[in-house]
């Protein structure tokens, strides 16, 4: 199998073939995290560096995961503990960083756009590990791998999200992705937390949380992103709750069968009832298992040698 991209920057750049490349991929890796030895040779001698610009749990520890299971040198960066606190520019950093041959560079940072700047800028590989606003591409390949794992296809679902759709990076990268697979896509907000012109990316727009809810496979539950709001976008989190917090009883208005997804960090009870974040249709610590699969593939596909199979 090739390498599929030197960069993985969004999902908006990727077409469906390519985009099933690291879903099916990703399926090749998923076992290895279940295996009493969960690690393979495929990227011995390979480096791969986090650099992480904004905190995070899940994906930062699934990139470490995935270059250590896949025998990679891994190295954490974390802006509060490196020299970009004592002043040092995004580009000094990088060029310090790539001094030390890296092959994949793993980016997280608050202004969208940083990781096309660091990929114009460096030899490595670079993804994206979610830019401001704008695209978390690993998000939304690992929703959709747990999205195909629980449904058997993506094609003609109807897939809910509902929250803090304008700044979002996990909403946008999922619309591209899903829209590009075929499936339904209703985006759900107050109209304050809805980005201008998003119909023009494929989804349905609701303002009602319970008619977007009618009839979904899939409802993806989104948490409000207090640090990117710049002036009170909603009344108050009691009354958000209430209008568009997930419910036991608001979920039954989705198909019986309809499964329940949320990248985290979840804002219990605001967002998300309790009792549906941990209920029978939630696939949550799911799309965290997959993430580490998923993660494995883009390591991968970015750093392997052409030719190499993915296993050895
Ligand atoms: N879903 C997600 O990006 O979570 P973290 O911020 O914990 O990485």
């Amino acid at each position: 199998m090739k390498p599929a991209a030197r960069h993985l920057l969004g999902i908006e750049d990727l077409d469906p073939r390519e985009i099933v490349q690291f879903l099916d991929t990703a399926e090749v890796f998923f076992d290895v995290s279940r295996r009493r030895v969960r690690k393979v040779p495929t990227l011995r001698g390979k480096t791969v560096i986090n650099l992480f610009y904004e905190a995070s749990t899940r994906t930062r520890t699934s990139f470490e995961l995935a270059g250590k299971r896949l025998s990679a040198d891994v190295v954490n960066i974390s802006a509060s503990s490196s020299s970009a606190s004592k002043g040092e520019s995004l580009y000094d950093t990088l060029k310090t960083l790539e001094a030390m041959r890296p092959d994949v560079i793993v980016v997280r940072h608050p202004h969208s756009g940083a990781p096309h700047f660091i990929a114009r800028h460096t030899q490595a590989g670079v993804v994206n590990a979610g830019d401001g606003t704008h695209e978390h591409p690993t998000q939304a390949l690992l929703d959709a791998f747990t999205i195909r794992r629980a449904k058997g296809r993506i094609g003609e679902l109807v897939v809910t999200i509902a929250g803090d759709i304008a700044h979002s990076r996990v909403a946008r990268s999922n619309i591209h992705l899903l829209t590009r697979l075929g499936a339904r896509v209703r985006v759900c907000a107050p109209r304050t937390l809805l980005p201008v012109g998003v119909e023009a990316l494929g989804a349905e727009v609701f303002t009602d949380f319970d008619a977007a809810l009618e009839g979904a496979d899939v409802v993806m539950m989104l948490r409000i992103q207090h640090e990117r709001l710049t002036e009170a976008l909603i009344p108050s989190t009691r009354e958000y709750s209430r209008t568009y917090g997930l419910t036991a009883k608001r979920l039954s208005a989705a198909r019986p069968d309809a499964i329940v997804m949320h990248p985290g960090p979840m804002n219990r009870g605001v967002e998300i009832d309790p009792s549906v974040a941990d209920g029978r249709q939630s696939v949550i610590l799911d799309q965290v298992e997959a993430g580490v699969a998923l993660r494995m593939a883009v390591l991968y596909l970015l750093a392997a040698e052409v030719g190499q199979s993915p296993l050895t």
